[in-house]
């Protein structure tokens, strides 16, 4: 039996980012995850920090990379009716956002772990939690799981469900506990990383009438670019020719300047696409952080960032009750978090539905899509909006 303070259950950035805070405030905590470090370290998704997502990665003493290799942006360009418009988040909210993959925080993060000597069982089979439920109680909540085919048991203070959307912790909160509220787009992302230098120094994102593309970047060698396709597309039926092709449909220019550069294609996925969030994100002893709690459309890079502020909050609540034996912030972790993940929420539902093609849409919808891109490129009120909730809206 492993004794710990916080049992973390997930290896992504949220459970990384929570046990790197905890040791900081000395706070001991163990993480299970259940697949291996190379494939948690390799998966390709998120690439975009919002700057408090940064400033946390660095004030945290894991940001020496950061620094170095990720790529500052202060702005991003709205392509439609092959115009670009730039929207410049430095004079408009005083804020930037970071180009750096997920992969490389996980990495910095665990790198960090390990060297501080912090334990994280990877390929944990058959997590279960258990006896949570009752803040008030006497008896430890414990996670089991088997290592090396071996049972294995933490018992701990609490729990942190820090294990994404498919994860074990939600689901084993009674039914009835807790109250989902969630939407399902009919479209979804499919997108590829290629070896090409980014055709531009900011994100592009298109508006067009054969749906959505996004032109984002890894480094200055690779692209990491995006077009709208149906929710259950068959990668298969994407010739490396044709995704090729309808990027440069969707992302040209009226007067056919601008070019795309190609490369090998290194990856390509699809992505479908949802807005969810569960109500309250505790329940007794067991706290829900990251995408266990919540998903978000990716149109405006909010995931990784909501993740790292639930962590923030939940960080600060355990060091509060460690310190003081004050259990207030811990009661109101979920409502603390909410209102912020509500409104990442709301913002990227918004870019969602300004910037995709919908299959109930008419005439109307579109011209109205093209008058909102038009108003928030030409008045400042809008623009303002649209970069303050980019760059990230304050972490607590
Ligand atoms: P995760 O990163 O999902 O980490 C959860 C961890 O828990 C995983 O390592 C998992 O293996 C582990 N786990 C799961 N079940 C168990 C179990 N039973 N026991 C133990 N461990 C378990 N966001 C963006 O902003 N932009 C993007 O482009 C983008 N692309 C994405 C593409 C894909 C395919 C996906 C799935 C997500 C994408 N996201 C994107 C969202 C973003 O990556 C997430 O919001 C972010 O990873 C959330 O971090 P997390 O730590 O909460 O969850
Ligand atoms: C990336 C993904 C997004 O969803 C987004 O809005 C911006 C960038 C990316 O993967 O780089």
């Amino acid at each position: 039996m492993i004794r710990t303070q916080v049992g973390i259950v997930g290896a992504g950035p949220a459970g990384l980012l929570l046990s790197h805070l905890l040791h900081l405030q000395g706070i001991e905590s163990v993480v299970v995850e259940a697949r291996s470090r190379q494939y948690v370290e390799e998966r390709v998704r998120a690439g975009l920090l919002e700057q408090g997502t940064a400033d946390l990665m660095a004030e945290s003493g894991v940001g020496e990379r950061l620094k170095r290799e990720g790529l500052v942006h202060h702005g991003i360009y709205l392509r439609f009716g092959g115009e670009t418009h730039h929207i410049d988040f430095k004079s408009l909210a005083n804020r930037c956002v970071v180009i750096y993959p997920q992969n490389k925080v996980v990495a910095d993060l665990s790198d960090a772990r390990l060297a501080a000597g912090g334990r994280i069982f990877y390929e944990a089979d058959d997590v279960s939690v258990q006896d949570f439920g009752d803040a008030n109680s006497q008896t430890r909540p414990r996670i089991r799981f088997r290592a090396n085919a071996q049972p294995q048991e933490i018992e701990c203070d609490y729990i942190a469900g820090c294990d994404g959307f498919h994860g074990v912790c939600r689901p084993s909160i009674p039914e009835g506990a807790l109250t989902v509220y969630d939407r399902i787009y009919p479209f979804g992302w499919l997108g590829i990383l290629a070896e090409a230098p980014p055709s531009s120094d900011e994100l592009i994102y298109a508006y067009h009438e054969r749906g959505f593309a996004l032109l984002s970047m890894r480094s200055p060698e690779i692209s990491r670019l995006y077009v709208q396709c149906a929710p259950d597309e068959d990668i298969h039926e994407w010739s490396d020719a044709r995704i090729w092709d309808e990027l440069h449909k969707r992302l040209a220019t009226a007067d056919g300047k601008w070019k795309l550069t190609e490369g090998p294609i290194l990856q390509k996925g699809v992505t479908g696409m949802r807005s969810f969030v569960v109500e309250p994100m505790q329940h007794g002893k067991l706290f829900l952080a990251g995408d266990a709690a919540h998903i978000v459309p990716p149109t405006g890079a909010k995931g990784l960032n909501l993740a790292a502020s639930d962590v923030l909050v939940l960080s600060r609540a355990f060091t509060e009750f460690y310190a003081s034996e004050r259990k207030e912030p811990l009661e109101n972790y979920s409502k603390t978090c909410l209102r912020r993940v509500w409104k990442a929420q709301r913002f990227s539902w918004w870019m969602t539905s300004m910037l995709h093609l919908f299959n109930t849409d008419n005439a109307f919808d579109r011209r109205r899509q093209l008058a909102e891109l038009d108003y928030v490129t030409s008045s400042r009120a809008a623009s303002q909006t649209l970069a303050e909730n980019y760059a990230g809206l304050p972490m607590e």
